[in-house]
Order: structure tokens, then C-alpha cells, then sequence
């Protein structure tokens, strides 16, 4: 008996170690922190939307969502669409693009900034919110800037009014390869906003990119509830005829 009861609490204990490893071992050694998206935050959404045509629409584009689709989705009006989220002379229509040429982004950038439609299943979520929180000072770049998630990137920090300049804390050994870790970072520009409210800017965009990306995300899980829902009441249906039928038999 004494020998069952140590091998279940033994069983027991590998288990939990084994969920503990699973669920700490991803903040471990520069893993990245989640988003928390979450979908059907539509007030997160909307305003997504909105940091994303004031703060990446002039360089990135959305060539796949057509912006009456989007206020669709995000239960907006028309005039709210036009109000909010068209600067340009494009019509509701019209697909997301914008009027950067390529050949003048790669004089400046060097790189094209990528269509930023599906970015959210190329890169996942995860990492974009990582790589938006990841900006810092370095006067070493042509845009002042590095990431810590995309080292040495050319996207310029285009968030820093709202996050304010920080700049890095290098710990005193260097890293295998002998570049310098950072350890942390102090800011030396304050922002607009606090660490929170930034937050939850990066968490908001990041949301909008992950609707953008798949946009029948909404339409299927509200689908997937109703479809439950009918199997249920069937259910119920089901087993009242099953009684009914049967109860002569016995
Ligand atoms: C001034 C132009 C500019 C603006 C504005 C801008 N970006 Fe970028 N972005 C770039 C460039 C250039 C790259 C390519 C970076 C590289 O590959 O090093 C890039 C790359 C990216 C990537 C891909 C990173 C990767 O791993 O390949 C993401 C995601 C991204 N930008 C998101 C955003 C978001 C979100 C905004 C708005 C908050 C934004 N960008 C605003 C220029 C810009």
C-alpha cells in the first residue's frame, strides 16, 4: 500500500515538474514575451488600426485588406472609416497601399519595408510586440535606433515620441560570440506615455496586425460557438426520443 502511495505522488511530482518546465521554460534565456492578443477586443482592434495608419501606413503597406472590409470587421461606419483611417485621397474601396515608391525606400532604407498583411503568420505575434518594445538608442546607425529582437535593423524606432529614448545597459562579460549583452536599459527621453500605456499601444497593434492576417478568424469562432450550440440542443432532442421510444421496453 505505502509502496503505491509513493510511486502516485512520485508520478505526481514528474508531472508537475514536467508542466512547470513547459510553462517557465519559454521566459527563459531571451525567449520572447507573449502578446496577449486578444481578437475579440474589438476597442483594441479599432485602435490598432489607428496607430497603425498614423504610425506605419507611410511605410508599410496592407496591400491585402481593403479598408471597407476592415471597418466591417471592426463595426465601424463609413464616416468613421473615412474620419479615422484615411489620410490619403483613396476611396473605402481601396486596398491599404501607400505612396512610397520602392526604389526611393531602398535609396533610404536599403531594404523595402515588407507588406505587412500576413506579417503576423510569418513572424508571429509574439515577436512583433517583442520587436516594437525592442527599440533603443544607438548612434552607431543611420536611423539611431537598434532592436534587440532584429539586430541591427533599418527600421527606424518610429514609436519613440509615445515610448521615449532608452538606452542600453551593457552587463560587464561579453556573451559567447563576444558581443555585449544587454542587461537591461534607462531611458534618457521620457515619452508621451508611460511604460503601461505603451504597452498596451504595442499590444493594440499587434492585435490589428494578427486580425489583418486573418481577418475570418471572427466569422469562424463565432461560427464554431453556434455550431456547438446546435449539437447540444440535438443532443437533448436525442436523447428525448431515445427515452421516449425506449420507455415501453423495460
Ligand atoms: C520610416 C519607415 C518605417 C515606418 C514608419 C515603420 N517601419 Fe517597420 N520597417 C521599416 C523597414 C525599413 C523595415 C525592414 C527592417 C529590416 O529588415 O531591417 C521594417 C520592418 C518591419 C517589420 C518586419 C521585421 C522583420 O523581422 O522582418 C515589422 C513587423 C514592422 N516593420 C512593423 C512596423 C510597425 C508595426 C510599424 C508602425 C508602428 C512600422 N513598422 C513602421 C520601416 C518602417
Amino acid at each position: 500500500m505505502r509502496g503505491k502511495v509513493a510511486r502516485v505522488a512520485a508520478a505526481a511530482a514528474a508531472v508537475a515538474a514536467l508542466v512547470a518546465s513547459i510553462a517557465f521554460g519559454a521566459s527563459e534565456g531571451g525567449e520572447l514575451a507573449s502578446a496577449n492578443a486578444n481578437i475579440n477586443n474589438t476597442a483594441s482592434l479599432q485602435r490598432g488600426a489607428k496607430y497603425f495608419v498614423n504610425y506605419c501606413l507611410g511605410c508599410h503597406s496592407a496591400q491585402y485588406v481593403r479598408y471597407n472590409k476592415l471597418a466591417e470587421g471592426l463595426k465601424l461606419t463609413e464616416d468613421q472609416l473615412v474620419q479615422n483611417l484615411i489620410f490619403t485621397d483613396q476611396q473605402p474601396f481601396e486596398t491599404m497601399t501607400n505612396a512610397m515608391p520602392r526604389e526611393d525606400a531602398e535609396r533610404w532604407f536599403g531594404i523595402t519595408p515588407p507588406d505587412l498583411s500576413l506579417i503576423s503568420r510569418a513572424r508571429g505575434q509574439d515577436y512583433i510586440y517583442n520587436f516594437l518594445q525592442g527599440f533603443y538608442f544607438d548612434p552607431s546607425k543611420p536611423t539611431g535606433a537598434n532592436n534587440v529582437v532584429l539586430p541591427n535593423t533599418a527600421m527606424p524606432h518610429v514609436l519613440w515620441e509615445l515610448q521615449g529614448i532608452r538606452r542600453p545597459i551593457f552587463e560587464e562579460s561579453e556573451g559567447e560570440d563576444g558581443a555585449p549583452v544587454i542587461s537591461g536599459f534607462e531611458t534618457v527621453v521620457p515619452g508621451l506615455l508611460t511604460e503601461e500605456e505603451f504597452d498596451q499601444v504595442a499590444r493594440d497593434i499587434v492585435n490589428f496586425l494578427g486580425y489583418i492576417g486573418e481577418p475570418m478568424q471572427l466569422e469562424r469562432r463565432s461560427l464554431g460557438i453556434r455550431v456547438i450550440g446546435f449539437l447540444l440542443v440535438f443532443l437533448l432532442l436525442a436523447w428525448m426520443l431515445k427515452r421516449e421510444i425506449w420507455k415501453d421496453v423495460h
